[in-house]
């Protein structure tokens, strides 16, 4: 990692819109100021905000040192000195009849550190801003050489999705676009293609021959109170089950990439999704948790899904037969990033291995863990087996320092890697997959808070069970 400052990155201005909204504010500002504290920003940036009311530079400053203060990194840790003077505010909104202040305030930023500097337009903004944003960004000159961030979900539905990559690709080639999904950027989620594949260990298990099921498990135990509005709007399926679990599924199933070369392992994260099966409504479980519609925000009769289970089949020579299993909710018993791949009973002597004994697991929460499950001899006089867990801790790992995610993918769209950002023809298979569940949507059940959601979510995992709530985890 370069020291402070040191770096080749091409010259930048960052365009920060939504500036002053929720997710700039606990997200984007803070992987920012981090990426400046870790010396991953060019030599010459600035930082532009852009919002509909008007302030100066100077209380845009201010705005973002509130900002550090709450979310952190605090700015008192440095550099902020060299850090608050790069810090412009354009106002006056953005839009194609009325550009605001935006395009005065990036060419004199431009002026300042190189008219040749790179435009990074970020769109922290809520998904149906996205086109009019786009259209404005083409129709005043500001796509041409730009990279462009848009924050998930991409689209709301199939047809939504469609509408939305017809208007960037009138404005942006593909490869000037970088969709967020933060899973992707996680540690955990990069390991599992970095463990795997530097390792026969994991390869040479990596398939239907070794491998009885995969869960792709995330409950959290939060509600959603301080963002009902989007949430009643979204709900689970859509908020994290055809983007994070999609992708994360992807992640575990792809074939081998032809090199670690960011395109490589992209194509080929993307090319399994093209597998996926559509889901049968009869494969999917939703759950409302009992209280939900008492939030402020939302409606009395509101049957949006704060739970998703999916048993979800990959159609690949490598997966056939295999259930991938996915699910997420809110309010559940436990907050839990977990991926795991249920290895098949050894064929052989020991004949009373548990169903559950083999296991694979990684978690993707925070710089991620490796959990193994094995059966070992149980110390003693006898010969008899006991289950026994082997865990490494990512953050661990001498010489390395765990990035969050959103510091590693806006890292990643400074340098130009799209590796770990989705596709629009990736999303247009994940939508396909999903369609029959939005055409033929299953029943909602309720479920008590603090549980592991709906009990009809219990017969898609099968005799292997979710492992989450089985045990201690
Ligand atoms: C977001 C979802 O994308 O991911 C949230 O909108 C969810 O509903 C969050 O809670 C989980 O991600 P993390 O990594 O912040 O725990």
């Amino acid at each position: 990692m370069p020291e402070n400052g040191a770096n080749d990155l091409t010259p930048t201005v960052f365009v920060l819109y939504g500036a002053t909204g929720d997710l700039a504010r606990r997200m984007v500002l803070p992987a920012f100021f981090q990426l400046a504290q870790h010396g991953l920003l060019p030599d010459e940036w600035r930082l532009i905000g852009s919002g509909r009311g008007e302030r100066s530079d100077e209380e845009f400053v201010d705005h973002v040192r509130d900002s550090l203060t709450e979310f952190g990194p605090s700015p008192d840790e440095g550099p902020w000195d060299e850090f608050a003077p790069r810090l412009r505010f354009a106002g006056g909104g953005f839009t194609v009849d009325d550009p605001g202040q935006l395009l005065d305030v990036v060419a004199k930023a431009r002026a300042e550190i190189g008219e040749d500097a790179q435009v990074v337009h970020y769109l922290s903004l809520p998904p149906k801003a996205f086109t009019g944003y786009t259209k404005a960004i083409g129709a005043h000159g500001l796509a041409e050489a730009a990279r462009i961030v848009y924050e998930k979900p991409f689209g709301d539905s199939p047809e939504g999705f469609r509408e939305l990559d017809g208007v960037v690709h009138s404005v942006f080639d593909e490869e000037q676009v970088f969709r967020i999904d933060h899973f992707l950027g996680k540690e955990g989620t990069q390991d599992l293609h970095a463990l795997r594949f530097a390792n026969g260990l994991f390869e040479h298990v990596w398939s239907r021959e070794h491998v009885a099921q995969v869960q792709i498990d995330v409950p959290e135990d939060l509600d959603v109170a301080d963002r009902a509005d989007f949430y009643d709007a979204t709900g689970a399926t859509l908020d994290m089950l055809v983007t994070h679990l999609f992708q994360v599924a992807a992640e575990v199933a792809m074939e081998p990439p032809v090199s670690f070369a960011a395109h490589d392992i992209l194509a080929a994260r993307e090319s399994v999704l093209s597998k996926f099966r559509p889901l049968e409504p009869d494969d999917v479980v939703l759950g409302q948790f009992d209280g939900y519609r008492d939030l402020d925000g939302v409606p009395d009769d509101s049957d949006t899904d704060t739970f998703v289970a999916a048993r979800l089949c990959i159609d690949s020579g490598r997966w056939r037969g295999v259930p991938f299993l996915l699910r997420t909710g809110k309010r559940l018993a436990a907050k839990q990033q977990r991926v795991s791949l249920i290895l098949h009973r050894p064929k052989g002597p020991v004949d009373d291995v548990p169903a559950n004994g083999n296991v694979i697991s990684l978690s993707l929460a925070g710089a991620g863990s490796v959990d193994i499950d094995v059966m070992a001899k149980k110390p003693g006089p006898d010969l008899a087996m006991a289950p026994a867990r082997v865990s490494l801790d990512l953050s661990a790992i001498p010489g390395g320092e765990p990035l969050p995610p959103y510091v590693s993918l806006i890292h990643d769209v400074l340098v130009g890697d799209r590796s770990l950002f989705t596709t629009s023809e990736g999303l247009a298979q994940t939508w396909r997959a999903l369609q029959p569940v939005l055409d033929d949507r299953p029943e909602v059940h309720r479920y008590a808070p603090d549980s592991w959601g709906p009990v009809e979510a219990n017969r898609l995992a099968g005799e292997h069970g979710w492992l989450l709530g089985q045990t201690e985890d």
